[in-house]
């Protein structure tokens, strides 16, 4: 197995965990009090999830979703099924969709859509990372997002490269090898 090393930190440990208290304080400012349900999609959010959950003083209950992604099929279709649902009913609860990046949007597209189903009483999405360089759904209803970041391929703090440096405590840029780059 051959894995390219890591070409530079971008982000490091102590600056995400410090945006990811300072949207806790905002989350916390919003929702504390309401019956709030923060869902992800596995498995790159799970790391945000965690520490923002772990920073916010509230109630909240997590879950979890899991798709089969457009990118394993013929190119960026938007066609996206689901391999695992929640356990939770959205009725009435203030749903917040953790993601740890957003791209193309289309991801988050697809999720909306099925959770808007379910009749929540709100739906909004926190993002750590948003690469809007690569958008293709032109509107979504991030509520709040870490970072802007720049069209490199990144890994670490949930995002991978072929499932390996999800769980680095930082976010890398990949040392370029254009023929495994997504
Ligand atoms: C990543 C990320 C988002 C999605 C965003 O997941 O966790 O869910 O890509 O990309 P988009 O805006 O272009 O749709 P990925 O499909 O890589 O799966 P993973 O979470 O298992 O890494």
């Amino acid at each position: 197995m051959s894995v390219p090393p890591i070409a530079e930190v971008l982000l490091s440990e102590e600056q995400i965990q410090s945006r990811v208290r300072a949207l806790a304080g905002e989350i916390r400012r919003d929702y504390t009090g309401k019956d709030a349900l923060f869902v992800t999609v596995l498995k790159g959010g799970l790391y945000f999830l965690a520490d923002l959950t772990r920073a916010l003083d509230m109630h909240v209950a997590i879950d979890f979703m899991a798709i089969s992604s457009y990118r394993g099929g013929k190119g960026p279709s938007g066609a996206v099924r689901l391999v695992k649902d929640l356990d939770e009913e959205l009725t009435g609860r203030h749903v917040l969709l953790v993601e740890d990046i957003i791209d193309t949007g289309l991801t988050a597209s697809y999720l909306l859509r099925t959770l808007a189903a379910r009749d929540p009483a709100d739906l909004a999405i926190c993002t750590l990372l948003e690469r809007t360089a690569r958008r293709i759904v032109p509107t979504l209803p991030i509520r709040y997002r870490g970072f802007e970041v720049p069209d490199l391929f990144l890994v670490g703090y949930g995002l991978d490269y072929r499932q390996y440096y999800r769980n680095l405590p930082y976010i890398g840029v990949l040392a370029p090898r254009t023929k495994d780059a997504a």
